[in-house]
């Protein structure tokens, strides 16, 4: 099946995550799952959460396995890399990447999308894979669109 087709399908799948009633870190919970379960070089799925005035992210919903890194200063790794840019970070092959946080040695590559609710930098949706470069442009246009959708759930933790 065609990445398009698969995102869009994924797309509707979260947006009826998010319309039900639950607990918003349920809600992240879901979407982690229903993006780790559904594309199948997406090998870890997690949420970090902005700490309001720490420049700190912290370790919020994910699905994949256990990670050492539960908080991250801006700066540090990818995912503080982009948290101080708060622009789209993808790193098609980690080994290439001096500053990296590594979780697992299986991971290849790695995408980090930024969350904004309203202007207002929230956080980040975090995608690690055990493929070498499988990220496109789809991917990234598919991650923004969620983070979109999935921005007010991030408001419970801060
Ligand atoms: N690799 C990330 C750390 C988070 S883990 O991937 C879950 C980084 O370099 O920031």
């Amino acid at each position: 099946m065609e990445k398009s087709a698969i995102f869009s399908r994924l797309k509707k799948e979260v947006k009826k995550t998010v319309g039900k009633y639950a607990p918003d870190s349920r809600v992240l919970e879901e979407a982690a799952g229903i993006l780790h379960d559904e594309v199948e070089y997406y090998d870890w799925v997690g949420f970090y959460i902005a700490e309001p005035g720490e420049d700190e992210l912290v370790l919020g919903p994910f699905v994949g396995e256990e990670t050492e890194h539960t908080r991250i200063d801006y700066g540090e790794g990818i995912c503080g890399q982009a948290a101080e840019t708060e622009e789209t970070f993808t790193v098609q092959n980690v080994d290439e990447e001096e500053n990296y946080l590594s979780c697992s040695p299986e991971v290849k590559s790695e995408i980090v999308v930024p969350v904004f609710d309203g202007s207002e930098f929230r956080g980040e949706i975090d995608v690690d894979s055990h493929e070498l470069a499988p990220f496109d442009r789809s991917d990234k246009e598919f991650l923004k669109s969620l983070a979109e959708e999935l921005a007010p759930f991030f408001r419970s933790f801060s």
